[in-house]
C-alpha cells in the first residue's frame, strides 16, 4: 500500500514539473495568450498619416505594401504597414466597430493581403470618446476592440489620447494592455498620448513605445525641436519599449537633404521607431537611399537597445552618442546653426582612450584610424554620424 502510494506521488511531481518546464506554446492555454516578446528592436514600417492624413483607403494601403517590397524597404527592416485615423466611420447595434467604405473588403481582408506580402499590418484607435478625427473612439470600448483587431489579425495598435479630458492615461491605457495580453493575435502596443503624464515613467509597463511629444510636421523647427529635446529620456527606454518622438518626414518635402539626414540620425541615436511617413509609391533616389541606409538602420537597430544622449554641446553645435552591441559607439555631430561649421569629436567624451578606428555611416566610409580627436566640417543643418570603436593596435611579433 505504502509502495503504492509513494509511486503515485511520483508520477505527480513528475507531472508537474514537465508541464511547468514545457515551453509557452506547448503549455495548456490559460486564460491569458503568451505572445512572443515584441519589439525587442525599435519597430520599423510606415504609417499613413504625416503624408495623408484622412485621405486613406484599402488601394493605397495595398499599394504601399507592394511598394515596400518592390522597393527594398521590406529587405532593409521596415516591416509595419499602419493604417492612421480615419478608417472607421461608426458603432454597429452591438457596439462593434464599423469599418469606412474607402476599406470596402475590410480589414480582415487587408491584413491577409499585407501578411501575404511578408509584412505586418497596424491599425489606429483612441482612449477617448472620439479619434481626433471625430471618428468613434474606443472608449468603454476597449477590450471590443482589441478582440476585433486579434480576429482580424492586426499585428500593431496605435492608440491615441483625443477626447480623453478627465480620463487618467495610467489608468486607460491598462485596459488596453490586458485586452492585447489576453488576445488571440499577438499586437504591439504604440502608446500616443503626446507625453501627457510622463508616459516614459509608466510606459514600459503598459505598451512597447510611447510618445514623448506633440505631433511632428515636416520642416526644420518642428522636427529638430523634437529630436533634440529627448536627452536626459534614454534610462526609461528598453528591448520591447521605446521612446517615441513621432514618425518620419523623411521625403515629404519640407527639409533640405541635410534636414533630413539630421532626422534620420537623430532618430537611429534614439533608438526610436523608425515609422516613414511619405508616399513610398513614388519616392525620388535621394530619399529611398536615406530611408535605407543599412548602416544607419544598424544604428538604431542594434541589439543593445541602448538609447543615445547628448555628450557634448556648444551653442548650436551638439554631439550625440550611442553605445552599440559590439562595443563601438555610434557618434553624430549635428550642427544645427547657419553655415558650415568645423566640429571636433574628442574621445574622450565616449571613453575611447586609445586611437579610434573610424567609419563614416553616411558616406560608407573608413577613415584613417586617428588619436584623441576628430574633427570634420558639417554642414548647416546637417549632421556627420560616424561608428567609432577603439583601433585593434597590431602586436609587434619578435622572433
Ligand atoms: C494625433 C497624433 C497623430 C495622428 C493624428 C490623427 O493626435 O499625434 O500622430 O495620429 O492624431 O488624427
Amino acid at each position: 500500500m505504502k509502495f503504492r502510494l509513494a509511486i503515485w506521488i511520483l508520477v505527480v511531481v513528475a507531472l508537474v514539473s514537465t508541464v511547468s518546464a514545457a515551453p509557452a506554446s506547448t503549455r495548456p492555454m490559460g486564460k491569458q495568450t503568451s505572445h512572443v516578446a515584441l519589439a525587442q528592436t525599435p519597430p520599423m514600417g510606415w504609417n499613413s498619416w504625416n503624408k495623408f492624413a484622412c485621405n486613406v483607403n484599402e488601394q493605397l494601403i495595398r499599394e504601399t505594401a507592394d511598394a515596400m517590397v518592390t522597393n527594398g524597404m521590406k529587405d532593409a527592416g521596415y516591416q509595419y504597414v499602419n493604417i492612421d485615423d480615419c478608417w472607421q466611420v461608426d458603432r454597429a447595434a452591438d457596439g462593434s466597430i464599423v469599418v469606412d467604405s474607402h476599406f470596402p473588403s475590410g480589414i480582415k481582408a487587408l491584413a491577409d493581403y499585407v501578411h501575404g506580402k511578408g509584412l505586418k499590418l497596424g491599425i489606429y484607435t483612441d482612449a477617448g470618446h472620439y479619434t481626433c478625427q471625430k471618428r468613434p473612439g474606443s472608449y468603454d470600448h476597449e477590450k471590443q476592440d482589441i478582440d476585433t483587431y486579434a480576429a482580424w489579425g492586426v499585428d500593431y495598435v496605435k492608440i491615441d489620447w483625443c477626447y480623453a479630458e478627465g480620463l487618467d492615461p495610467e489608468v486607460q491605457y491598462v485596459k488596453f494592455r490586458d485586452a492585447i495580453a489576453a488576445a488571440s493575435h499577438p499586437i504591439v502596443f504604440s502608446l500616443c498620448n503626446w507625453g501627457v503624464k510622463a508616459p516614459w515613467r509608466w510606459g514600459a509597463k503598459t505598451g512597447n513605445s510611447w510618445r514623448t511629444t506633440g505631433d511632428i510636421s515636416d520642416n526644420w523647427d518642428s522636427m529638430s525641436s523634437i529630436g533634440f529635446s529627448q536627452d536626459g529620456l534614454e534610462r526609461f527606454s528598453k528591448p520591447g519599449h521605446w521612446n517615441d518622438p513621432d514618425m518620419l518626414e523623411v521625403g515629404n518635402g519640407g527639409m533640405k537633404k541635410d534636414e533630413y539626414r539630421t532626422h534620420m540620425a537623430l532618430w537611429a541615436i534614439l533608438a526610436a521607431p523608425l515609422l516613414a511617413g511619405n508616399d513610398l509609391r513614388s519616392m525620388n533616389a535621394e530619399t529611398h537611399d536615406m530611408l535605407t541606409n543599412r548602416e544607419v538602420i544598424a544604428v538604431n537597430q542594434d541589439k543593445l537597445g541602448k538609447q543615445g544622449r547628448r555628450v557634448w554641446h556648444e551653442g548650436p553645435l551638439e554631439i550625440w552618442a550611442r553605445p552599440l552591441a559590439d562595443g563601438s559607439h555610434a557618434v553624430a555631430l549635428f550642427n544645427r546653426g547657419s553655415g558650415s561649421i568645423r566640429m571636433t569629436l574628442p574621445f574622450g567624451v565616449i571613453g575611447v582612450t586609445g586611437t579610434a578606428a573610424l567609419r563614416d555611416l553616411w558616406e560608407h566610409k573608413d577613415l584613417m584610424p586617428i588619436s584623441k580627436s576628430y574633427s570634420a566640417d558639417v554642414p548647416e543643418h546637417g549632421v556627420v554620424l560616424l561608428k567609432v570603436s577603439e583601433a585593434k593596435v597590431k602586436k609587434s611579433v619578435t622572433p
